[in-house]
């Protein structure tokens, strides 16, 4: 599975799109139009830094050749969409999604709920049995849209700190 790899989405007028980190000044306008986000997670408005920032953080025992960036592309070309994860992670058969964004003007189409179903069915595809991944506690939209889809919480950890912020995390998981 290289860097490209893509798979097919159901929202007609989208595609999806394997990024890399050369992508990352292309992603720039999306964390603008989801700075209301960036702002609750670190307490500051997103810089080009905190896009390259997706392609080059990784979980514990993790590299850059497991990390996977989606984008969804509108027939404009812009990305309006992200998915980032990591495979094999906590452990293998286990997909870990770091983050899920949606342009906040594009938000409650069930644009996000289309872009994960069908991740979730390419994964199914590839063997991975699970998806895990962790919600910010203060982030209460996005605890109810993934228990939404399927997921259940496990365990709180943290506080972590990120920019000015210290959180406790939701850790949820689901299987496929
Ligand atoms: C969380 C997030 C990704 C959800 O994206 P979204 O595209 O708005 O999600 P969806 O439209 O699929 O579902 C959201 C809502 O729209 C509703 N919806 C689904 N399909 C719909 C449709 N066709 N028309 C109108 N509403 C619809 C859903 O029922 C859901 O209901 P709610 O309003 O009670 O929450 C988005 O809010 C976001 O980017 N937030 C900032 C980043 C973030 O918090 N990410 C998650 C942490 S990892």
């Amino acid at each position: 599975m290289d860097k490209a790899t893509t798979f097919p989405i159901s929202l007609s007028g989208y595609e999806i799109e394997g990024l890399v980190g050369i992508d990352a000044p292309r992603l720039v306008p999306l964390y603008q139009a989801c700075s209301d986000y960036v702002v609750l997670e670190r307490g500051q408005p997103p810089d080009a830094a905190t896009v390259k920032e997706e392609f080059e953080t990784f979980p514990p025992n993790r590299t850059a050749a497991d990390k996977f960036v989606f984008g969804l592309k509108g027939v404009d070309g812009e990305v309006v969409g992200l998915l980032a994860c990591d495979r094999n992670y906590p452990r293998e058969g286990c997909w870990w999604i770091a983050l899920l964004l949606i342009n906040k003007a594009l938000r409650g189409r069930g644009l996000a709920r289309a872009f994960c179903d069908d991740f979730f069915t390419w994964l199914k595809s590839q063997e991975v049995e699970r998806v895990e991944l962790g919600v910010l506690t203060e982030n209460e939209h996005a605890l109810r849209f993934w228990q939404r889809q399927g997921f259940e919480p496990l365990r709180l950890a943290g506080p972590v700190s990120i920019g000015t912020k210290r959180h406790l995390v939701q850790i949820f998981g689901r299987s496929l």
